[in-house]
């Protein structure tokens, strides 16, 4: 028997990463020496204490049966506290929810706040899930490109009167992935009052907040007025190595956190407690381990960047997230052409950028999650194509 899709999955595309890791499985197959600069995925291991924090959680036989839905309230505390080091104060019952990983939280709260033909504004080139998520609720997606010449960021004088006026949620994303720019306080105050203007959510997903070169960039939250208007995604994953442990949370407004609760307690039983023991191990540790991690990239990317330019690819200069931006060779007519080249001739695995949407075509991106000699290796390889 075969069964006919729902019509939201028929107009899916297919997920990005998914869609990669089938090309990359099949050059493995064919016994090719793969190397992969596609998926934001840290090959490095979590740091030891929060492993061992994890172990002892385990025992605890209280952590084997369903969560809390919201969050332990010590992880929420916990939350909370890593944000006072940023000036943010959070009540921790009200203000802190605890995700199943923070793309469980920005695949989730369209279904909380937007009814079918509702606007929500989107950035692009942007993390896949805003535009699914979007889709899944039924909402009409109004694209925001971010264009080099405006630093990536999206330019809301740009977006009509009627587009903002019906709507209901706009995402953003910094330090950005893909194209790895940052938001300076300015534009930060600009959308708060943007959104107050417009009555519109601001969901901004804070995920690579704490990767970054040399100077902390400012996140959303940390701008006055911005909790009127919405709230920040975190994640443990990219700050402490932890994709695979599906942890995160979101913060900020009261009545926001409240409708994406009521979303997850019919969706989900919430995130294994050990975890979060282990969460909160990491959140109120001295923050160390990050440091290490940030060193560890600053001189991946140096690296990367310079191999690179001497290749003659032109990289978007960035300070912040573990990726690098670059234009895809001129006489390539695409993005997907050009990886698609890559992965055929080097073994090579980069992500296209028009994987992020129509405004990331021309560029490719690559992830420095991969070990340092892996990452020499893939670029020497690709310098060999110029
Ligand atoms: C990416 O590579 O863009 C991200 O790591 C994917 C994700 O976080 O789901």
């Amino acid at each position: 028997m075969k069964f006919e899709l729902s019509d939201r999955v028929k107009d899916l595309p297919p997920y990005l990463f998914a869609q990669m890791d089938q090309l990359k499985q099949a050059a493995l197959q064919k016994g090719v020496d793969v190397i992969d600069l596609g998926i934001g995925d840290p090959q490095d291991p979590t740091p030891d204490f929060i492993v061992e924090a994890l172990h002892k959680a385990s025992k605890k036989t209280h952590n084997h049966r369903y969560p809390s839905y919201v969050g332990m309230l010590s992880f929420r505390e916990a939350v909370a506290k890593f944000y006072e080091r940023k000036d943010v104060k959070l009540d921790p019952q009200k203000e802190v929810l605890a995700l199943i990983g923070s793309k469980e939280g920005i695949a989730n709260i369209p279904l909380a706040f937007v009814n079918p033909g509702d606007v929500v504004l989107v950035p692009s080139p942007g993390y896949p899930v805003f535009s699914s998520s979007t889709l899944f609720s039924g909402g009409r997606q109004v694209t925001m490109p971010l264009l080099e010449k405006n630093g990536f960021l999206p330019d809301l004088s740009k977006i009509s009167q009627d587009d903002a006026h019906r709507a209901k949620l706009m995402f953003l994303n910094y330090p950005n992935n893909p194209t790895s720019a940052t938001a300076p306080l300015e534009f930060y105050k600009e959308v708060i009052e943007f959104a107050k203007k417009y009555n519109i959510i601001v969901c901004h997903d804070a995920a690579y907040a704490e990767i970054y070169c040399d100077k902390r960039p400012v996140s959303f939250l940390e701008v006055p007025h911005a909790k009127e208007v919405g709230v920040e995604f975190g994640s443990l994953s990219k700050t402490y190595n932890m994709t695979g442990w599906r942890l995160g949370w979101v913060v900020g407004n009261e009545n926001v956190v409240h409708g994406l609760g009521k979303i997850k307690t019919n969706i989900d039983s919430g995130a294994f407690q050990a975890i979060q023991e282990a969460g909160i191990a990491a959140l109120l540790s001295d923050q160390k381990c990050v440091e290490d991690i940030r060193r560890v990239y600053k001189n991946k990317r140096e690296m990367a960047v310079q191999l690179l330019e001497e290749a003659g690819f032109q990289v978007t200069p960035s300070e912040a997230t573990f990726y690098v931006w670059f234009k895809k060779p001129q006489n390539f007519k695409t993005s997907g052409e050009f990886v698609t080249h890559v992965l055929d001739k080097t073994g090579v695995v980069i992500t296209p950028g028009n994987g992020f949407g129509e405004w990331g075509e021309g560029y490719l991106r690559i992830s420095l999650t991969a070990p340092q000699e892996r990452i020499k290796e893939a670029v020497t390889r690709l310098a060999t194509l110029l």
